[in-house]
């Protein structure tokens, strides 16, 4: 029986650790030790001619292969990054070849290439300074031997089809977040390598098995994503009046001021006091969309501006508000960071001021002049999910004693979350409860996204009915028109009064 044995491998059986197993041993034996040993040596070894020497045995050969994808045992529980400590060697097949040849033959053989993050794909033949080696993926080269059409493809490119064994060393950069986290956390708990982006900042929503590791996982997605430089958990749920999350920074800069780009414009914003979600950027584009230039946009909620900036861009004239003070100076700044500064006037108050301020005054002032011909559209956009539809009940009677014109009611654009079987019945009932009104027929429910686990995030349209906007108060001067809730019985009158005028 022969074997060739190449470079380090070689060199392992005169050690004396090698030396005295081997001796004792049968060459199975000693592959076997081989490849126990050359968990730590790199180096190669030829397995030519497989049937007439021997075969690697297969638990060997299944082993490598899924150590392809797993780091070193060793990291199990770590809770400070030690990158040395996740490197393993690998058995893995190699090509051969003359270095003139090797491009060439990397295209021919792309789909049998090992692709491992980092990791080159030819490396120096430790034998021979003319030629290279080209490393195969194990899963593609079934029991180290090549298929007849590749074995076909290789001769006509003058290739010896010889497959060899190599000890191949894997490091940190070789291995994907998700391998890194897998090897690290105990064993059957839940991995999280995913994050929302925003900028620079990578934003985790970790669960408690995996706060002990918090440090490591954060360092892990700064290596493993270019462009993070800082990693936050949130460390309490959305449950704050400006809708932004207290966090913590688990690794890289504590600068949470950040730049974003949505739908082609550019905001910047800091993280840490300002609402921001990138998961509404579709959203926020399929709002602009409706608007035409001329029309009235009232962003009641207006965060940072990602409705209003766009809205303004598109020669909208916008009016928008949020009671952030944060929010309202990151607004003005991303307003004068898109040159858009004249076309948006911006408020800092509490929406149900906002619009029994600023938007009625503007409505009152606006829909009589409107004409039937006349195209402009006013748009009223509420994006507080958990709350918004409370708010519904200012535009009862808002423009009571006006001038009614139907010409111009404007289109609310609501957001509501749902838990509800039927989301969009019980979206739109909450909503018929807060206006006192039917919206049958004259509303439209959208599905924005999946928020959690049976939750949804719905938006819900509809132009304001004019019996709401128009209709006289109840005749209790002594509860405020915005709080005051009517019955049925007040909206058919209202109807009446209105066909009247
Ligand atoms: C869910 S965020 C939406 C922000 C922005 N429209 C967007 O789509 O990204 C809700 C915003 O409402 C603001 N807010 C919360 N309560 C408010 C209130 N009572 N009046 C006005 N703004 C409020 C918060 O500060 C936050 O910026």
């Amino acid at each position: 029986m022969t074997l060739w044995r190449i470079g380090y491998s070689a060199r392992l059986l005169k050690t004396n650790r090698f030396r005295t197993a081997a001796s004792n041993t049968s060459f199975p034996a000693v592959w076997m030790l081989l490849a126990q040993y050359s968990g730590r040596v790199p180096g190669l070894f030829v397995v030519v001619k497989k049937n007439n020497f021997f075969t690697m045995p297969e638990t060997v050969e299944d082993k490598a292969n899924l150590e392809l994808y797993l780091p070193h045992p060793e990291v199990r529980g770590m809770t400070q990054l030690n990158r040395e400590a996740f490197k393993r060697t690998v058995v893995v097949p190699v090509l051969k070849v003359k270095k003139e040849i090797v491009n060439t033959l990397l295209k021919s053989i792309k789909h049998m290439i090992l692709q491992r993050p980092g990791l080159k794909r030819v490396v120096e033949d430790p034998e021979d300074e003319d030629s290279r080696l080209v490393i195969l993926d194990p899963h593609k080269i079934s029991e180290f031997s090549l298929g007849e059409s590749d074995q076909e493809v290789l001769k006509q490119l003058n290739v010896h089809p010889e497959v060899s064994k190599y000890n191949l060393e894997l490091t940190y950069e070789n291995f994907k977040s998700e391998e890194i986290l897998r090897a690290v956390l105990p064993e059957g708990q839940e991995v999280t390598s995913g994050f929302s982006r925003v900028g620079h900042i990578a934003h985790l929503n970790l669960r408690d098995h995996q706060l002990p590791y918090r440090h490591l996982i954060g360092q892990v997605i700064i290596d493993k994503n270019p462009g993070i430089t800082c990693v936050v958990n949130k460390t309490n749920i959305i449950d704050s009046t400006y809708r932004n999350f207290q966090m913590e920074v688990l690794a890289g800069e504590s600068n949470l001021v950040t730049k974003v780009k949505e739908n082609n414009i550019t905001y910047e914003l800091d993280f840490s006091k300002v609402y921001w979600n990138p998961r509404l950027s579709t959203e926020h584009g399929r709002i602009v969309e409706l608007l035409k230039p001329g029309d009235v946009l009232f962003d009641v909620f207006a965060g940072i501006g990602p409705f209003a900036i766009p809205a303004a861009k598109k020669k909208c004239c916008v009016f928008a508000n949020d009671l952030n003070p944060e929010s309202y100076s990151w607004l003005l700044h991303n307003c004068k960071l898109n040159k858009v500064g004249h076309k948006i006037k911006a408020f800092n108050m509490d929406g149900r001021d906002f619009l029994l301020g600023p938007v009625r005054e503007e409505l009152s002032r606006e829909l009589p002049l409107l004409k039937e011909e006349q195209k402009t559209s006013f748009h009223i956009v509420m994006n507080l999910p958990a709350l918004a539809i409370e708010f519904l009940d200012v535009f009862r009677h808002l423009l009571a004693g006006e001038p009614c014109s139907t010409a111009g009611l404007p289109t609310v654009h609501c957001y509501s979350f749902s838990k509800h079987d039927d989301p969009a019945k019980d979206v739109r009932e909450r909503a018929e409860a807060s206006l006192g009104t039917s919206l049958d027929g004259r509303c439209s429910t959208y599905l924005v996204r999946n928020v959690a686990p049976n939750k949804e995030m719905l938006c819900i349209s509809f132009q304001i009915p004019a019996e709401v906007l128009y209709k006289r108060p109840c005749p209790d001067g002594a509860i405020p028109a915005s709080k005051r809730v009517c019955s049925s019985r007040d909206f058919s009158e209202a109807k009446v009064e209105l066909k009247k005028s």
